[in-house]
């Protein structure tokens, strides 16, 4: 099995980002501690970062035919961006979308996901826990749908 975690604009800033909200871990440390946790369930993860939405989508149309499953914690995209959806859904390959802080008790504007909906599932609100937790939550649903 082969997973990707990516992460959309400003999480490469985490660890000195508003940390009251997105805590003191960066997201090298995020990754490193994801792919030994994925490495323990012998699954391979393979971690993308980029503040350029063309980049997130170019990245995910790389995926068809190599990953079997997406981790996406999209940042501010997930509000916004149709084209993060379309190639989620163009390249068809099961996602769990993925938030530090739990998006539905911020303001109104977060409120708003282009990609719950088509997701096979969503964890938000953990910390960087949550990136812990929609990794078990995939390879769970991957796992059960062979
Ligand atoms: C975030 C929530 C988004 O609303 C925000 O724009 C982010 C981070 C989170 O992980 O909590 O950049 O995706």
């Amino acid at each position: 099995m082969r997973l990707i975690l990516i992460n959309g604009p400003n999480l490469n800033l985490l660890g000195k980002r508003e940390k009251s909200i997105y805590g003191f871990k960066s997201l090298a440390s995020i990754e490193s501690d994801l792919k030994k946790e994925a490495d323990s369930y012998g699954i391979a993860l393979e971690c993308f970062q980029s503040n350029s939405e063309g980049d997130v989508v170019n990245r995910i149309h790389e995926c068809l035919g190599s990953i079997d499953g997406i981790l996406i914690n999209a940042g501010a995209y997930t509000h916004t961006s149709i084209a993060i959806r379309d190639a989620l859904l163009g390249v068809d390959i099961p996602y769990v979308e993925l938030h530090l802080s739990n998006t539905y008790s911020r303001e109104e504007f977060r409120q708003k996901s282009f990609l719950s909906d088509t997701a096979v599932g969503l964890v938000s609100g953990f910390g960087s826990y949550s990136y812990s937790l929609a990794l078990q939550g995939l390879i769970f649903y991957l796992r059960d749908s062979k």
